[in-house]
């Protein structure tokens, strides 16, 4: 087997990896937040204000940086004012884009504060364009942000919440092109020029404005927003999910074949691509690079679980999925240039989710421990290193069997990530670590798989979990690593 040859210089800085690349979102859809967070202060379930302690345990302990609610497409359909004031009053809606089923309004902006708070991750609200005025979503500010006398920020105050709260990012509208409104780009950047004027910074609050970006490869939305509107926003997102078979004709998230595997890991690589021709339009109109792209949502989609509500978008999560997130997650780093953030979809119970709750019953995934492992490398200095690495061949197609990315944290450790996608090879990693001298002492966690489809559920919980990693050896400047198949590693220098 041949071995592959990857140079790390660690004297060479590529600039920081902004903690925020590893921002999560929370939809009102399916049991993401009503059962997956939110089970009320009466629950038999244990919980803070609401919120079940184990699911929060298990996200504080990601270091979540930035959290993006209330969707996705039931942003524009929300109307914030049915989700404040003495829950008993709540109007109770229904949620007609995911599943009509009726909430009860029992998680809105205070309980969304609340639980920002709990796992100290920044808000990023994404306010309603769609059905909402105007003055709606200027309100909605004014009640979040507003320090001193105003009728919104009394209404705050009468609600409980003295202070205001910081709010630093805000979405205007999610997905105008279709869910939101099923815009032509040329009026949502009109409409993006118009909102975002009303959404103020009171005090010494600063919004981040994020304008709602494009789907997939649609470049005219980029550059129809850029040139209209690049000069008034401070990101633009883009959304685009990993999705073997078609929109129409997705797969199921188990039960597939390497045929399934090979497509599922090739469309995960063409986020780079999207990134890289989505950055160079926005490079014309904004050569500073001041408008981040804020890729917030991505990850896997699939059939849903039979049984489950389709309305619901509940899959689960395999070893597939742990590849698919490290293999995001380093393209991110590598565009650190002009990406500011991401929020995988979607935190629980929802899509390429972290974790899935069954009563009182909690499942970590393999996405959620590769979160977890990587976590090392938020806001911490990405290395230089040579694109490398191997080769993983079906049918004729072929694809970088390694992905690997290093940074260096404040304290001065390395950590070097990796990952190999081929589910039938190991692959040997030879690391030439130029510009530093190698610690005497490593250390290094894996997660891997023996079977396309390992995952955790309820009778297992714990299948595929990361476990202490000594399949490498580091000799002067040079690290060897044996990489098994299908598997991520963290080496910690
Ligand atoms: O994440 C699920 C849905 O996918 C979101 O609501 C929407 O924005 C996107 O189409």
């Amino acid at each position: 087997m041949a071995r592959i040859k990857v140079v790390i210089n660690a004297d060479i800085g590529k600039g920081k990896i902004n903690r925020n690349i590893y921002g999560q979102f929370a939809e009102h859809l399916g049991r993401c937040i009503y059962e997956g967070i939110w089970v009320g202060e009466d629950s038999p379930i244990g919980n803070t204000d609401g919120m079940r302690n184990d699911v929060l345990a298990a996200l504080k302990n990601l270091n979540i940086p930035v959290l993006r609610w209330p969707g996705g497409c039931f942003a524009d359909e929300y109307h914030w004012k049915d989700g404040i004031g003495p829950k008993e009053n709540r109007k109770r809606m229904v949620n007609t884009h995911w599943g009509g089923v009726v909430e009860n309004n029992h998680f809105g902006t205070h309980e969304f504060f609340r639980l920002c708070e709990l796992l100290d991750a920044e808000p990023y609200i994404c306010g309603n364009v769609g059905s909402g005025t105007v003055q709606e979503m200027s309100e909605w500010v004014e009640y979040m942000t507003f320090d001193g006398e105003s009728p919104m920020a009394g209404w705050r105050q009468e609600n409980g919440r003295e202070e205001p709260w910081k709010l630093k990012y805000f979405g205007v509208g999610n997905e105008n092109w279709g869910c939101g409104g099923n815009m032509r780009p040329e009026y949502y950047a009109d409409l993006y020029r118009r909102y975002q004027t009303y959404v103020r910074n009171y005090g010494d609050n600063r919004i981040y404005r994020i304008a709602g970006g494009a789907n997939i490869d649609d470049y005219r939305w980029t550059e129809v927003l850029m040139r209209e509107a690049g000069h008034l926003m401070d990101g633009l997102s883009l959304h685009y999910y990993t999705i073997p078979g078609s929109w129409e004709e997705k797969r199921h998230a188990l039960g597939f074949d390497e045929a399934g595997w090979f497509e599922t890991m090739k469309k995960s690589y063409y986020m780079d691509e999207l990134i890289t021709r989505h950055s160079g339009i926005m490079d014309r109109y904004d050569p500073d690079k001041r408008v981040g792209l804020i890729i917030d949502e991505w990850g896997t989609w699939f059939l849903v679980e039979p049984g489950s509500n389709p309305g619901f978008l509940y899959q689960q999560n395999t070893v597939r999925d742990a590849l698919v997130a490290a293999l995001h997650l380093h393209i991110f780093h590598n565009h650190n240039d002009r990406v500011q953030m991401t929020n995988i979809a979607q935190m629980v119970n929802v899509l390429q989710a972290m974790i899935l709750t069954e009563g009182p019953r909690m499942v970590l995934t393999p996405t959620y421990h590769v979160f977890e492992m990587f976590k090392v490398h938020q806001d911490a200095e990405l290395l230089d290193f040579n694109a490398c690495c191997g080769t993983y061949s079906l049918d004729g197609e072929s694809l970088p069997q390694v992905s690997v990315s290093a940074s260096r944290d404040a304290s001065g450790s390395i950590h070097i990530t990796m990952c190999n996608i081929d589910p039938n090879h190991e692959a040997v990693i030879q690391v030439d670590i130029r510009g530093t001298e190698l610690p005497a002492v490593s250390s290094g966690v894996i997660l891997a798989g023996q079977h396309m489809e390992d995952h955790n559920d309820f009778q297992q919980p714990d299948k595929v979990k990361p476990e202490s990693f000594d399949g490498f050896r580091v000799d002067g400047s040079a690290l060897t690593v044996t990489l098994p198949p299908m598997s991520v590693a963290l080496i910690k220098l």
